[in-house]
């Protein structure tokens, strides 16, 4: 097995076969193995710096409905709501002192959000904080809309792609949805200009390691800058409420994997991964992950955007985030800095 690692180290890609050995055959050790050879490919490439990033949940409000998805169109339980622009221009105000130079607006696909109200959001962002980096993270637009945002002053865009495979995607979302045409936004941001980010949830529902196979090839192909992977977790009011999540070691081997595979890629250790084990993000720096995601958001909205249960630091204001996430990152000998971190691929 670490035959594989280490050709995977110095060639940057496997055979599916190889992939398949390696996703199958991983034990602890192994692990460890792969773990402490993508550290060292991302200390090599950024040292022991971890990059910081604001997230701003925007609005909760979304037209579909991903089974997985907590705040899916279809849950009546949960209340709704959407940042105006003075309260998101606020949470950039709060996270610029705290040394924050990337703002993440991050949202359900809110009909009620117009493409006119978005582009004046950012261009406002833009026009106050000339030295920040702008990411968008709202699902599937038009090539124009996302064009229009590009120009207000949007540098980057997350959008996941959940799975490669088009019957994985059937069983994720329902039929209105179409795992190609978010891969043809994909191409499009791309394309555009944008610094893009793509990824999966580990541990969905229905997902196989042939399937996961699949992402890791595509994910090869984009050459996407930013890479997010996270654990699946349940949401109890979602179809998927009785599914049992995907699992840290999964989850650590995918972004050592990942490491391996594009050593300049900006990857986070994300909320989901800190949600499933309390040393979750911790873990993710160890195995090759150089970004960290605190949340902006009002205090009193938190709770409302919960895609999964139990998510944390739903309680927590941005400022006891940041000095968290600090010691975190200490913790485990890294240290986060505040600048941009632009990725040129
Ligand atoms: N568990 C883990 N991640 C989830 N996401 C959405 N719902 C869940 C869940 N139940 C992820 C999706 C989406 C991102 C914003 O959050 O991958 O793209
Ligand atoms: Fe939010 Fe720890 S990162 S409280």
């Amino acid at each position: 097995m670490k035959q594989w690692i280490d050709k995977l180290r110095q060639e940057r890609t496997l055979t599916p076969e190889e992939f398949r050995q390696l996703l199958t055959g991983c034990d602890a050790e192994i692990l460890r193995y792969i773990n402490k050879q993508a550290q060292e490919v991302a200390l090599l490439h950024f040292g022991n710096k971890i990059y910081i990033r604001g997230l701003i949940e925007i609005s909760n409000c979304c037209r579909n409905n991903c089974y997985y998805c907590g705040i899916r169109k279809g849950n009546p339980n949960i209340e709704r709501y959407r940042l105006s622009r003075e309260s998101i221009l606020n949470c950039c105000k709060q996270g610029y002192e705290l040394g924050f130079r990337t703002f993440v607006l991050q949202g359900g696909e809110d009909p009620a959000l117009t493409n006119d109200q978005i582009e004046m959001t950012v261009a406002r962002i833009r026009q106050e904080y000339p030295d920040c980096a702008i990411t968008l993270s709202l699902g599937e637009k038009s090539r124009e809309a996302y064009e229009r945002f590009f120009r207000a002053g949007a540098n980057r865009y997350l959008l996941r792609h959940e799975t490669y495979n088009e019957l994985h995607y059937r069983q994720l979302h329902p039929a209105e949805m179409s795992g190609k045409r978010r891969l043809q936004c994909l191409a499009d941001l791309k394309e555009i200009g944008y610094q893009t980010g793509t990824g999966i949830m580990v541990g969905s529902p229905g997902q196989t390691v042939e399937h996961i196979i699949e992402d890791i090839l595509f994910i090869e192909k984009l050459r996407p800058e930013m890479i997010g992977i996270g654990p699946f977790l349940p949401h109890h009011d979602t179809p998927f409420a009785g599914h049992p999540n995907g699992t840290v070691e999964q989850t650590i081997l995918l972004l050592s994997i990942f490491r391996l595979m594009h050593p300049a890629a900006l990857i986070p250790a994300t909320t989901a991964l800190g949600t499933a084990d309390p040393k979750g993000r911790e873990k993710g720096l160890l195995a090759g992950a150089n970004v960290v995601m605190p949340n902006l958001s009002p205090v009193k909205d938190r709770k409302k955007y919960e895609l999964y249960d139990n998510k944390i630091c739903t309680g927590d204001e941005a400022a006891e985030c940041r000095v968290c996430l600090k010691n975190r990152v200490k913790s485990v000998g890294f240290e986060l800095v505040e600048d941009r971190g632009d990725v040129a691929l």
